[in-house]
Parts: structure tokens; C-alpha cells; sequence
């Protein structure tokens, strides 16, 4: 990555603000279902904590669109992080203005205090100059580590780094480094798994990758609306016939890139939307009238595993099934399988895919499983994330000391 990181920089007894993505799954009891996003930021932590710096954590918690809810309050997150660290996380009520201000000049080196939710201020999202330039008061150095919301413009992940140097963190560099090398210089044969419900949500990334994959695997949901461009009946599966058109057009130029695409052949139905239907595998030929594709079927899972087990690079995002159900999840379980037994790179992006591998116990298996569902799917796209376009160029050494 050609951006400054932490440890480019002199941070010792500096006040650093840390963005990081501690946007984690809780469920109704206000508890924590999965603290992945906040153990991928404590290298980051721990380093700064080590080197004697004054360390500002800031994060968003789900979407409280501007205004302050107890119910997105970051204190359970403060409570696991302070567990895992094992020291105490001063925790902040608020995330700007004089309070918060004096309590991080309070700091002492090392110590961390964790600020409340960016967004109970509706500034955070509009990424307001001034919201920016209150958060740039509480320290002298920005460091974002925040991947999984890098492609938002927002305040504590763009506006900020008008006003104090920024440079990244170590999980936003690693993320930005291996996903890069992939789609910059990918070892081939390069295969990408696309997966999810619907193609509207993939097309730019389908479009991308197909100028720079070999293989292009399309299963769930999406996969419909492919099959339905090759004149197949797909009964009742989820399609998105407005969209039959444009997967035409995908299809004529993995054509014209000699990309191979490849589809379901046979897929796992049902008459009902539920796990306990009744369910029987057919051909894609054989769809009926009422039926429903809940799945792939175990000969699309053996041609998707075939061309991943040969693979250099493999990347993959979105299930191949409706894996939340126990009957329609064992394409996504088969592809997992074999993506973790492939010897080339493999990198996981997006929530469900990720899930899927985590609940498997596969994680270990990948060479890379990315913290970004929307970011990693836009860094696929090719776009350059607003987050990582604030930070420092290596050429451009201003650390503010
Ligand atoms: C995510 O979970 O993808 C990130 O934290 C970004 O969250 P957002 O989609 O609410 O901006």
C-alpha cells in the first residue's frame, strides 16, 4: 500500500484518534453475537498502547440516524474490548464538544478511552467540516482502521483528516494490501464465487472482475435471474426479471473475455419459503411451475469445487443458498469446503459468506477473510474508498512532529 501506517509514524505519548469498525452484531439482550471486528482491531490498539500513546477510539454502532439511542450505545462494546485488553476502557458520553475534549487531554500514555456512538450526530454521515474538525481536537495524529467503512464518506472516516495528519492502521493496510495484490497481480488460474440474492446488488462488481478473472462462479439467489437469461424456467425462485437483460449482457462479455462462467446445473427446490418444506434436488432443466431454488445442488457444488481446486486466487462473496436454513445451506457448506482446501490465496468478503465460514469453523483455512461487507465489495469494484484516499502517500511524510 503506498499510504503511511502506524508504525511509520512517531506516536509515543501523541493523542491518537483511532477509527474503527466496532459496527457488531447484538442481539436482543444488548449482548454481542460476534466480536470479530473488535479482536481484528486490537493489533492496531495494542500497538499504540505499547509505544506509550494516548489512544481515541471512535466507532458507529448500526444506524441511529442522527439522534442518541440507548439501544446503539457502544458501552457493551467498551466492557468486551476492556476484557480482551485487559485494562480498563474509560468510556466517553459523547464523542465531541468541551467534556470529551478534556478527558482526552486527561489521558495518560497508554491508557484508551473508547468515544460514544459518531453517529447520534446526524454530522457524522454528512460529513460535516465542523463535526470533523471537533473530532480533530481531541488528538494529534488520526489513524483509520475502520475497513468495513472506509467506502463511507463520512466525518470520522474522510472529513477528520483535513485537519491532523492520517495514516492507516494495520488491519485497513492488510486488508487494502491482499485484496489489492489480488486484483492487481492475481496468481492464476484467478476464480471469483459470487453469491447472494440479488444480481442488482453484484452488478458492478460482476462487470469488474469479469476483466480480470478466468472463472466467474454464480450461484444463490442471482443465479435465477442468469438462468432465466439462458431461457430457463425458474418457477417461482427468487428473479429479478427486470434485470434478465443486463445478465445477457454479462453473459456476452464473460464471452468475449473468454472468462468461464459458470452456473447452476442443478439446484435444490422447494414449494414453500421454509426449512421444513420438502425439498428434492433437480436439474435446471426440470424447474416446475411452482417450485422455488432454495440452494444449489450437490453436481453444482462438484463443478464449483473442481474449478476452485485449481485455483491461484479465489475470491468469494455471497452465499449459494438460503444458508440461514439448515435444509437450503449445503451448496454454500460444499463451496466453503472447498475454497478452504484450495492452496491458493483465498480471501472471504461480505457479512454471509463470512458467517458461513466462521459457523463451519473453515476461518483458519483462508488466507484472508475480510471485516468489510459493503467496503470489500466496492473495493472489489475497483472504487478507490473515500477512507483510504484521506491517508498520508508514503511519498507525502508530514506526521505532524
Ligand atoms: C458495515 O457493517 O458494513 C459497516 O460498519 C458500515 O455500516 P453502514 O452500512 O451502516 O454504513
Amino acid at each position: 500500500m503506498n499510504k503511511l501506517k502506524i508504525d511509520d509514524v512517531d506516536v509515543n505519548g501523541k493523542r491518537v484518534l483511532v477509527r474503527v469498525d466496532f459496527n457488531v452484531p447484538m442481539n436482543e439482550k444488548g449482548d454481542i453475537t460476534d466480536e470479530t471486528r473488535i479482536r481484528a482491531a486490537l493489533p492496531s490498539i495494542r500497538f499504540l498502547m505499547e509505544r506509550g500513546a494516548k489512544v481515541i477510539l471512535a466507532s458507529h454502532l448500526g444506524r441511529p440516524k442522527g439522534e442518541v439511542n440507548a439501544r446503539y450505545s457502544l458501552t457493551p462494546v467498551g466492557q468486551k474490548l476492556s476484557e480482551l485488553l485487559n485494562v480498563p476502557v474509560a468510556m466517553a458520553k459523547d464523542c465531541v464538544g468541551e467534556e470529551v475534549r478534556q478527558q482526552a487531554h486527561r489521558l495518560k500514555d497508554g491508557e484508551v478511552l473508547l468515544l460514544e456512538n459518531l453517529r447520534f450526530h446526524a454530522a457524522e454521515e454528512a460529513n460535516d467540516p465542523e463535526f470533523a474538525r471537533g473530532l480533530a481536537a481531541l488528538a494529534e495524529l488520526f489513524v483509520n482502521d475502520a475497513f468495513g467503512t472506509a467506502h463511507r464518506a463520512h466525518a470520522s472516516t474522510a472529513g477528520v483528516a483535513a485537519y491532523i495528519p492520517a495514516v492507516a492502521g494495520f488491519l485497513m493496510s492488510r486488508e487494502v494490501e491482499i485484496m489489492g495484490q489480488a486484483l492487481k497481480s492475481p496468481q492464476r488460474p484467478f476464480v471469483a464465487i459470487i453469491g447472494g440474492a440479488k444480481v442488482s446488488d453484484k452488478i458492478d462488481v460482476i462487470r469488474s472482475l469479469l476483466d480480470k478473472v478466468n472463472t466467474l462462479i454464480i450461484g444463490g439467489g442471482m443465479a435465477n435471474t442468469f438462468l432465466k437469461a439462458q431461457n430457463y424456467s425458474v418457477g417461482k425462485s427468487l428473479c429479478e426479471t427486470e434485470k434478465v437483460g443486463l445478465a445477457r449482457e454479462l453473459l456476452e462479455l464473460a464471452q468475449r473475455n473468454t472468462v468461464t462462467l459458470l452456473l447452476p446445473q442443478d439446484v435444490v427446490v422447494a414449494k414453500e419459503f421454509r426449512n421444513e418444506a420438502a425439498f428434492r434436488v433437480v436439474s435446471v432443466s426440470d424447474i416446475a411451475q411452482d417450485d422455488q431454488a432454495l440452494d444449489i445442488g450437490p453436481a453444482s457444488v462438484a463443478a464449483f469445487a473442481e474449478a476452485v481446486a485449481g485455483a491461484g486466487t479465489v475470491i468469494w462473496n455471497g452465499p449459494m443458498g438460503v444458508f440461514e436454513m439448515p435444509n437450503f445451506a449445503g451448496g454454500t457448506r460444499g463451496v466453503a469446503q472447498a475454497v478452504a482446501q484450495c492452496s491458493g490465496v483465498t480471501i472471504i468478503g461480505g457479512g454471509d459468506s463470512v458467517a458461513a465460514v466462521e459457523n463451519m469453523g473453515l476461518a483458519s483455512s483462508m488466507t484472508h477473510i475480510s471485516t468489510g461487507g459493503g467496503a470489500s465489495l466496492e473495493f472489489l469494484e475497483g472504487k478507490v474508498l473515500p477512507g483510504v484516499q484521506v491517508l498520508q502517500d508514503k511519498s507525502n511524510m508530514n506526521t505532524g512532529e
